[in-house]
């Protein structure tokens, strides 16, 4: 009998235990939600309570809780959302300390018990984050990812479809770069089923639009007082499922850069190919001269903080 395929979700919070209802709904596998010791009965209750909605939903899925990497042995795939969440006020830069001692305890625990899993990692500040777990495993760029610009380019396209009064379904939006201020928002590809968006939208619009989407998580902190959850997890969900499934699909996402739009040795917003390989491919496209200069910034902003991770 095939083997179902194993989802490992390191944080068992916000993000975490909307990623194991997703994941459970699609019937992408069986879902391992694991968080540290003090939270395992979070973890344990969250899994209970998903598995009660299979009756009403349909699905057939093993969700369990654990403080145990020894569950989450063999993973297939392992989303890392662990960590601090922001606050109003903070930036995702300022959870650099207590989030990066937290990856790196994690990245060990995912290297000795998953060693063959597709990773993608959540936690902020992202690019960072993402980079520290590779460091530590070791494992090949394909295999590890971060999730932004899906979630990033999927406010845009969500302010986009409501400004132009037409479906969601309608609008591409591409943002690359860091996932911070420095986001860089590309309206030279976003359209409206193909027709560039400058043909529909005025320019004032769209500059508003552009600075929305660079604010829209802080927008929701503000709100909500803690971060966002259910885009997050839908976004990791659209990358799982195109590695799970062959889908090749095209997403912006962090990926390490060896020399593609010149840089190296750096995590970045970038279109992606996801598929069975994992990221199969950094795709280069041509860019404004304006936008290749948000860039460069934004690139200059990931290595600062790299650098400043290496000294923690
Ligand atoms: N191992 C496993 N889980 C951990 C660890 C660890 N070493 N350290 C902390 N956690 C858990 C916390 O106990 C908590 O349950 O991570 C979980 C985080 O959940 P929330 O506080 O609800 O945060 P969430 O909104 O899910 O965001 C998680 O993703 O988008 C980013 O900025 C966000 O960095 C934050 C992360």
């Amino acid at each position: 009998m095939p083997a179902r395929k194993k989802i490992a979700l390191i944080g068992a919070g916000n993000i975490g235990g909307e990623l194991a209802l997703l994941a459970a709904r699609r019937e992408l596998g069986d879902v391992v939600l694991l968080d540290i010791p003090d939270k395992e009965g979070l973890a344990k209750g969250k899994a209970l309570d998903i598995v009660q909605t299979g009756a009403c939903d349909g699905f057939d899925a093993r969700v369990t809780g654990t403080s145990s990497y020894s569950d989450a042995a063999g993973a297939d795939v392992v989303i890392v959302t662990a960590g601090v969440p922001r606050k109003p006020g903070m930036s995702r830069d300022d959870l650099l300390t207590i989030n990066l001692k937290i990856i790196r305890a994690v990245a060990e625990g995912v290297k000795a018990n998953a060693p063959d899993a597709f990773v993608i990692v959540i936690s902020n500040p992202l690019d960072v984050m993402v980079y520290e777990l590779k460091r530590i495993t070791g494992f090949p760029r394909e295999r590890v990812v971060g999730m932004a610009g899906v979630l990033d380019s999927s406010r845009m396209q969500a302010f986009i479809a409501q400004a132009a009064g037409v479906s969601v379904r309608e609008v591409r939006t591409l943002v690359l770069g860091g996932h911070g201020d420095t986001m860089v928002p590309c309206l030279s590809y976003c359209t409206i089923n193909g027709v560039p968006v400058g043909q529909i939208l005025p320019k004032d619009k769209l500059d508003a639009i552009v600075d929305r989407t660079r604010n829209g998580g802080g927008e929701i902190v503000k709100l909500m007082g803690t971060s966002a959850y259910y885009a997050p997890a839908a976004a990791a969900i659209a990358m799982t499922e195109s590695y799970l499934r062959d889908q090749k699909r095209m997403l912006a996402c962090a990926a390490y850069l060896d020399g593609e739009y010149g840089f190296k040795d750096l995590y970045m917003g970038v279109p992606t190919v996801i598929g069975g390989r994992g990221v199969e491919r950094v795709v280069e496209i041509e860019l404004s001269s304006e936008e290749r200069a948000m860039l460069d910034k934004s690139a200059a902003a990931v290595r600062e903080l790299i650098e400043a991770s290496r000294k923690l």
